[in-house]
């Protein structure tokens, strides 16, 4: 089997390094700029030691992980000596592997492998890592050895081309980093009542378990509960008169994702046409003439 290095022991590499050495991957070193964090990878992945350096990495192992932020990919890429046949691969969801050109310029094979997770720390991204879904762009024989990997990790795999990539990352963002800020916003807005954000942070979780549980079990557009599923109108209306007098920069926010959420409930069959109209209306501001039309 091909010795597996990582440069850059981050929460990705380190977790990388751990769940693959797991799975049987000889993965034999790390070389980070941190000692600490490499310090961390070597106690944790059982037989891997530091390199001194990057290029004495790239020189004793087939294949290798850029595991830095995703703006030093490239850069530490052009820096380094690659053998042709050599693999050479990174985790980024925003670059392709154009990233990785200088290697493929020296005959070597590359490819990127995506989870698609959040990782905050190493050591709930160890935990979270398995069952995560790959994001893979690489050309055979990498194809094959990055999906066999995603595989060994108990994932699910999505195979994107360089063009589609960043649109894909885009949209995780809006999944996940945006999700993040949707609920510190709604949190916030407790203070108006003297409670604090942590108040609503605790009150959030159970509902935000139940929201994802109802996404997984019954899935869209049937997830959906609220005043919008409901066609409840005279809600929507008291929701936004009360955004527009105490928190008027998120009463745009509510308009706008609410105009997102019509269609959901028409979908779901329980918000009628001519309610999802009013809704519209109220949310475009009240003019007749705003209103858009849903479709069922
Ligand atoms: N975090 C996530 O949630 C997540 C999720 C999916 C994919 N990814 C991708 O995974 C990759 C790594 O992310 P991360 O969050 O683990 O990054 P990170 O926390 O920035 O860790 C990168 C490590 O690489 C080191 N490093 C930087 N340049 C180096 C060099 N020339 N030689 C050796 N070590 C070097 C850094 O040291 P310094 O601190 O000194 O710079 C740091 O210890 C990125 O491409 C990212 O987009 C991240």
């Amino acid at each position: 089997m091909k010795r597996i290095g990582f440069v850059g022991a981050g929460p990705v590499g380190t977790t990388f390094g751990v769940r693959l050495a797991e799975q049987g991957y000889p993965v034999v070193g790390v070389a980070d700029l941190q000692e600490e964090s490499a310090a961390r990878f070597t106690r944790l992945v059982p037989g891997a030691r530091r390199f001194g350096g990057a290029q004495e990495l790239v020189d004793a192992v087939e294949v290798v992980f850029l595991t830095t932020a995703d703006d030093a990919i490239a850069s530490l890429c052009a820096a380094l000596r690659w053998r042709p046949g050599q693999i050479a691969l990174h985790c980024s969801g925003a670059s392709t592997v154009q990233a990785l050109e200088a290697a493929r310029a020296q005959g070597a094979l590359v490819g990127s492998i995506h989870p698609c997770q959040s990782f905050a720390d190493v050591e709930q991204a160890i935990a979270n890592l398995p069952g995560s879904t790959f994001a893979i762009e690489a050309e055979e024989p990498v194809r094959g050895l990055l999906l066999e990997m995603a595989r060994a990790l108990h994932g699910d795999t999505v195979v994107l081309s360089s063009e589609d990539k960043v649109l894909y990352h885009a949209a995780a963002a809006i999944a996940c980093n945006y999700f993040t800020t949707i609920v510190k916003i709604a949190a916030d807005l407790w203070t108006r009542f003297g409670k604090t954000p942590a108040d609503a942070v605790k009150a959030y979780l159970p509902l935000l378990r139940g929201t994802l549980a109802n996404i997984e079990a019954v899935g869209y557009p049937r997830c959906l509960t609220g005043p919008i599923a409901r066609g409840d109108v005279a809600t929507v209306r008291r929701h936004l008169a009360a955004l527009e007098s105490q928190a008027p920069e998120i009463a745009v926010l509510y308009r706008e994702l609410g105009r997102h959420t019509v269609p959901i409930g028409r979908e779901k069959g329980t918000l009628a046409p001519e309610k999802a109209e009013e809704i519209l209306r109220l949310l475009s501001g009240g003019g007749e003439d705003a209103a858009r039309r849903v479709q069922p």
